[in-house]
């Protein structure tokens, strides 16, 4: 963990804020970061230390301060206390960027960027978009951003500007689900197509590529926003061909799925964190995950909620019961690797082992 200043604390609309972070010279190397990671936040609230994960919304090749966007989830502890206290001046525990989700961005490619944002989907989106644009000179971006209506829309100055800067380049769609009255008159007797009307579904993915087909026939589809969103867009670029390898997804969790399944009573848990062996008890119901923080450990975790894979370890005995799994793949899980944030033992003994 590391403490980083607040610069500044932006309201972006009603329910979301920006907070950008100062980043001293001797930290520099540490915050390196790729577009499309996140930074891992820590308070203590209520009692309890928590962890939230927020993508990173500036790009690493601008020379602008580290920015994440947060927007408020109804009774969310951590993202409501950011919205209402956050102020200027604060200091921040903070884990360094990580993250699966990014955009391998070299000057000299060419190719075409899909980009499927919808309401705080968009951070790492908006981190994406604008790296590509200011390195790769050859390559074109067309962005969908879904949000409710024309107040809810995150960072939509800046993204008005990048339109504007790189109109050559740059196709920017605003679909709202239900727009204000006044702006859907606009958009109702608009010959502009910039504005749509409803959420980004697999027949708007379908409308979006077949209106603006690939320039550059290289192209890779980024996916950020609500789980169902996310699943809809990917079916509609695998009905048109799109293979596997060039669709990438961020999920930011969500409502956790109910689960009756407690495992067993006290299980045993041999985990091997840093080259160190521990013994544990795991109570009944109980994550791998909290059992060793409960105890003053310190694995790895970040979310909590199954989706980020921080907390990800190896299975070496035993067997467990993943209560959500939104990030291992299908070959991972095979693998043995589980996320400890989730896994309750379903055996009396369990082992695992912790890479980082
Ligand atoms: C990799 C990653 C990147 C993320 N980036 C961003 C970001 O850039 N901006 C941003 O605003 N959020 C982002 N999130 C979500 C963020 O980490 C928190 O989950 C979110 O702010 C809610 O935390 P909370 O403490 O307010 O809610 P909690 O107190 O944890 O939850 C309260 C209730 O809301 C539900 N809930 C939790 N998270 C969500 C969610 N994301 N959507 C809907 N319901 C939810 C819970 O199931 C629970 O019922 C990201 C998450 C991940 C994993
Ligand atoms: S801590 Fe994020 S998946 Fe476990």
């Amino acid at each position: 963990m590391y403490t980083l200043k607040v610069l500044e604390v932006k309201k972006e609309t009603k329910d979301a804020v920006s907070v950008a972070f100062d980043v001293s010279y001797e930290l520099y190397d540490a915050f390196n970061y790729k577009p499309g990671q996140f930074l891992t936040l820590q308070f203590n609230l209520k009692g309890q230390q928590v962890r939230r994960s927020y993508s990173l919304c500036s790009s690493p090749v601008l020379e602008e301060p580290l920015q994440i966007g947060v927007k408020r989830v109804k009774n969310g502890l951590v993202s409501n206390h950011i919205n209402d206290n956050l102020k200027a001046g604060d200091v921040v525990e903070v884990l360094p960027p990580d993250g699966r989700f990014f955009a391998d961005i070299k000057k000299e490619n060419y190719k075409t960027y899909y980009l499927f944002a919808a309401g705080s989907g968009i951070t790492p989106i908006l981190s994406i978009l604008k790296t590509v644009l200011l390195t790769e000179e050859r390559s074109y971006v067309y962005i969908i951003f879904g949000n409710r209506n024309q107040e809810s829309i995150m960072f939509q100055k800046e993204l008005e500007e990048l339109k504007q800067s790189f109109k050559d380049r740059l196709i920017l769609i605003h679909t709202l689900s239900r727009p204000i009255n006044a702006w859907s008159d606009l958009w109702k007797t608009s010959s502009s197509y910039n504005y749509k009307k409803g959420r980004i579904d697999s027949s708007m993915v379908k409308w979006f590529i077949n209106e603006y087909p690939p320039y550059a026939q290289n192209a890779e589809y980024y996916i950020c926003g609500p789980g169902s969103m996310i699943s809809n867009t990917k079916r509609a670029l695998k009905n048109i061909d799109v293979p596997d390898s060039r669709i990438f997804t961020e999920s930011f969790g969500g409502t956790i799925k109910g689960s009756n399944i407690k495992g067993v009573v006290n299980a045993k848990l041999i985990a091997k964190i840093n080259n160190t062996q521990i013994e544990l008890t795991v109570p009944e119901g109980k994550t791998i995950l909290r059992t060793l923080i409960d105890k003053g450990l310190n694995p790895p975790f970040s979310c909590e909620g199954g989706v980020c894979s921080t907390c990800v370890c190896k299975l070496k005995q035993g067997k467990v019961h993943m209560k959500n799994n939104l990030s291992l793949d299908e070959s991972e899980v095979e693998k043995g690797y589980i996320l400890s944030c989730q896994s309750i033992p379903l055996t009396q003994l369990v082992e695992v082992e912790y890479s980082k």
